[in-house]
């Protein structure tokens, strides 16, 4: 098995190269920004997500690329202009480059910021259906439409993670459903590298929360098995302040709060 991990220099990228480090016959560790020298199985390769041939060289003789490159936050200003070059031409590029260059199988960061405006009570199901809370939550449901059209019509394998909130620990009231931990996170990447074939899936990236919002048995094909819960948190976090109003109902929490001039108690 060969893989491309996009974004190994970013937060969870240096975990999954850290925690997968020699597991597979070559871990090829790409990013915009500097990454320390490559350790045995491993090969570093600048590149920019906005340079299509530079992707798809970086492709060449990969199996599974792992997609974690990118703008990772909505930004506190110019969102908009901010998340345009790498979260949608950054990833049209992406899928245009594995399908160039072949790739099986591609991992795809997405977020449940794509879901943000669903109310928490919502079933998993329903929370697929794309209600994104910020420009960058737009920009996951792009990523998740371009995964769901390449593997639909280009025959790729797309696994899109509506990633949590990775966090070492859980640091407020929300977290307590969302987080996903570091070993969590690393392990739910392993099984998306090396499950057996499928087509498309949507899933999220969360650990073994006690007041997960999402039941995650989709993931069972999977065999991710998350073992943190961030329950051990939940006294010292829930002695602190409480949510904003605007925040309360909603999955995305502070990014649907943001802003917010809607109307709360509207259902639909
Ligand atoms: N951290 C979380 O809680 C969380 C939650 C949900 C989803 N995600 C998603 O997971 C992915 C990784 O998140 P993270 O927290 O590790 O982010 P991060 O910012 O730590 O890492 C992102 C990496 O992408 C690289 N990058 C940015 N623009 C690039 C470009 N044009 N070309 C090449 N590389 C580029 C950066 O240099 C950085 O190393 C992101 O897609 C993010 O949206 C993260």
């Amino acid at each position: 098995m060969r893989v491309l991990l996009l974004g190994a220099a970013g937060g969870i990228g240096s975990a999954i190269r850290e925690g997968l480090a020699g597991r597979y016959t070559l871990m090829r560790l790409a990013d915009i920004a500097p990454l320390s020298a490559p350790g045995q199985g491993e090969e570093t390769v600048r590149v920019d997500l906005l340079d299509l041939d530079g992707l798809a060289a970086a492709m060449a003789g990969i199996d599974c690329v792992v997609h974690m490159a990118g703008v990772p936050v909505e930004p506190e200003t110019n969102a908009w202009e901010q998340v345009l070059p790498a979260n949608i031409v950054g990833v049209h590029n992406l899928f245009e480059a594995a399908r160039l260059a072949g790739i099986k199988r591609v991992l795809f960061a997405s977020s449940h910021h794509a879901a943000g405006f669903h109310r928490r009570e919502t079933p998993t199901a329903e929370t697929l259906v794309p209600r994104p809370d910020s420009y960058y939550g737009v920009s996951k449901v792009f990523g998740e439409a371009m995964g769901r059209m390449y593997a639909d019509k280009f025959g790729l394998q797309v696994l899109s993670l509506r990633i949590g909130a990775y966090r070492e620990r859980p640091s407020d009231p929300r977290q307590l459903a969302v987080w996903i931990s570091p070993r969590d996170m690393v392990e739910l990447v392993r099984c998306g590298v090396e499950a057996p074939d499928f087509g498309y899936a949507t899933v999220y990236g969360v650990s073994a929360n006690t007041r997960t919002f999402w039941d995650n048995s989709a993931v069972a094909f999977l065999g991710y098995q998350p073992r943190d819960n961030a329950e051990a948190w939940a006294a010292e976090i829930m002695a602190g302040p409480p949510e904003a109003p605007a925040a309360a109902p909603f999955q995305g929490g502070g990014y649907c709060a943001k802003g917010f001039v809607g109307d709360l108690g509207r259902v639909d």
